[in-house]
């Protein structure tokens, strides 16, 4: 597997100088999608307004999310952000007294509860099932907390703050058990890991492309199970969800019939460019065998981490890696510290977080660790 950073790493010029552990904020920038960003300036700068272009770019991009999950491109609407896919669906619920809770974690990132609570203005209720005692979620409070009422249960594919992988089908099944509709948050995975809708198993699943999908800020994706696509009417929308785009009927309100529905207004087109290249590495490189080296990588990690004396943060099971968490009374002074000697990590929630991917390799975790042992004064 040492194979896979050895073919890609030189595609990434930042590598060349610096230890880049922070692909959980921002994946590291290629020379393709800067390319892709030359060709958009290119295309605009030649062409003028090449709309048909764009359009076809935006369809590419939809394409790329659809083959990195496993889907099929009409179940998959392109958003500009995760933000947006989670409040077009949360729009599209058909609301009913008996069904009228949302649930989400207290592992899930801000976002997705900000738009929850939002909706107690409108009468809903909103539930969060807490952190277990190992830094994962609390399956037993989650069997409790999901009902009968359950309209929706949301849930991160990876915690944004210690890297805990939730327990997908527990999850899933418990949410299809009482009812209600899942929607999986993958961004904190997805590219890193090997997601296939068909096994997850979830009816909605979103993720951006900046992180490990290797591109960069203001595009994003939803994907909605097909049989469930035309009983989600969001009435959160724009023109460009209408069934046809260019009718411009001022009047009328006629969804797309395909997950386009979930969309909004006109397409962010410099980040399309970007995302087509981003999505293409990892749908080159294949998530299989991306998920494999960064789990080597992670078990790696945490052992290491560990034999230092260093408290790991991140539950080891079911499974380990991108994102690898360690308590530190000054994480954000920890990662100025590193950041001085060329090597980029992240803080949240008190936990230093190193976060892998394809390009990262021995040398990186070498690094790191010899910087990270030689600053206990962060640690306590
Ligand atoms: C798990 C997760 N969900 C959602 C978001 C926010 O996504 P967006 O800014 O596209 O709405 C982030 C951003 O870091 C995230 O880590």
């Amino acid at each position: 597997m040492a194979d896979l950073p050895r073919r890609w790493r030189r595609r990434f010029p930042i590598l060349e100088h610096t230890t880049y552990l922070n692909s959980c904020s921002q994946g590291a920038l290629s020379d393709r999608v800067r390319a892709a960003y030359a060709r958009y300036l290119e295309d605009w700068d030649e062409l003028g307004s090449p709309w048909d272009l764009w359009v076809g770019k935006e369809v590419e991009a939809r394409e790329a999310f659809a083959r990195l999950v496993g889907a099929r491109p009409d179940e998959v609407a392109v958003t500009g952000s995760v933000s947006h896919a989670v409040s077009t669906v949360v729009s599209a619920l058909p609301i009913e007294e008996s069904r009228d809770t949302l649930v989400y974690t207290a592992l899930d990132f801000p976002t997705v509860g900000q738009i929850f609570w939002a909706q107690e203005r409108r009468g809903l209720r909103i539930v969060e099932i807490p952190e277990g005692p190992d830094g994962g979620v609390d399956l037993a409070a989650a069997d409790r907390l999901v009902d009968e009422r359950t309209a929706l249960v949301s849930f991160s594919l990876v915690s944004y703050r210690n890297g805990a992988r939730l327990p997908a089908a527990e999850l899933v099944g418990l949410a299809r058990e009482r009812g209600a509709l899942s929607l999986v948050d993958g961004y904190q995975g997805l590219g890193a890991i090997d997601v296939d809708v068909g096994d997850l198993g979830a009816d909605l699943l979103t993720g951006g492309a900046l992180k490990y999908l290797l591109a960069s800020a203001g595009v994003a994706f939803l994907w909605c199970r097909s049989e469930l696509v035309g009983r989600l009417v969001p009435t959160q929308t724009g023109w460009f969800a209408d069934e046809d785009i260019f009718a411009m009927d001022v009047h009328d309100y006629s969804p797309a019939p395909d997950a386009r529905r979930f969309q909004a207004g006109t397409p962010p087109i410099p980040s399309i460019y970007a995302a087509v290249a981003g999505l293409g590495i990892v749908n080159e490189v294949g998530t299989r065998a991306i998920e494999t080296h960064v789990e080597e990588l992670a078990r790696r990690l945490v052992e290491e981490l560990e034999e230092l004396g260093a408290t790991v943060a991140t539950p080891k099971s079911p499974q380990v890696g991108p994102l690898v968490a360690v308590r530190c009374g000054d994480a954000e002074g920890l990662v100025t510290a590193l950041r001085g000697e060329g090597i980029v990590t992240s803080a949240r929630d008190g936990n230093l977080r190193v976060s892998l991917h394809l390009y990262n390799d021995d040398t990186d975790l070498d690094r790191f660790l010899t910087a990270f042992s030689a600053h206990r004064t962060y640690w306590g």
